[in-house]
């Protein structure tokens, strides 16, 4: 992929947009070892070396994050009111980040974060039916064939149909829901329909992956090869 050279360094934390300008019109940029003067300049990072100082800059050529997101946080960029999962976030190349999907505001857990837009319209396709993993604590009770009915195909309200998902009710009165969709507030739905009100709802799985129980609520890592590879279904 061909990237302007003063984005490229700014992406990658060199400097602000106009500090990498500077930085490459004092003559301390080169690539493939020739000095550039032009921050207009087409890279391809994959392909070529580039080095501020003759220090060479390892080129992402993609990012992945995964967040436990922390209840109190929208899914989103930015927000007017609320604080964002975007504020817990601090990665040079943030500004082209995006969440892959939503959690509700009071949801916690498994948020993957990008700047692959193909990857995470994949994931979120209706058609892909990427399974997602939530745990979930609820009032009142759930109805007797609850866990039968969700395997079928729970009908929700005239609206939503679900597809057949997984619900395994534990012995303490908590519940694991896996669906293989994302409508809007699911899992708060379903459950509502099966004579549950959600208390307490966390994201653990998404696709291949599973959050990881290190990070505690509002910390975040880079995925790893591997998993990111399991991402695209390779
Ligand atoms: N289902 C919900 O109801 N809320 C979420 O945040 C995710 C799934």
């Amino acid at each position: 992929m061909l990237v302007r050279l003063d984005k490229l360094l700014a992406d990658n934390g060199i400097g602000t947009r106009s500090e990498v300008k500077k930085i490459i019109k004092n003559g301390q940029v080169t690539v493939d070892g020739k000095v550039v003067k032009g921050s207009d300049l087409k890279v391809d990072a994959s392909a070529s070396k580039v080095a501020v100082s003759g220090k060479e800059i390892s080129a992402k050529l993609e990012s992945w994050y995964m967040l436990n997101k922390p209840a109190g946080t929208v899914s989103a960029n930015e927000d007017g009111r609320n604080k964002t999962v975007f504020d817990l976030l601090d990665v040079p190349e943030k500004k082209r980040l995006f969440c892959v999907g939503r959690l509700d505001i009071d949801t916690e857990g498994l948020l993957l974060i990008t700047d692959n837009g193909e990857v995470s319209h994949s994931l979120l396709s209706p058609k892909k039916h990427v399974s997602k993993k939530y745990y979930t604590e609820y009032s009142g009770e759930l109805c007797r064939d609850a866990e039968k009915m969700v395997a079928e195909g729970l009908q929700v309200d005239e609206e939503l149909k679900c597809l057949p998902a997984k619900l395994e009710i534990t012995e303490d009165g908590k519940a694991y829901l896996t669906i293989a969709e994302g409508k809007f507030h699911q899992v708060k739905r379903m459950m509502e329909r099966l004579g549950g009100k959600v208390t307490y709802l966390k994201r653990l799985e998404f696709g291949p992956l599973v959050l990881d129980e290190n990070l505690k609520p509002g910390e975040y890592r880079e995925l790893s090869e591997k998993e990111i590879e399991a991402l695209k279904g390779r």
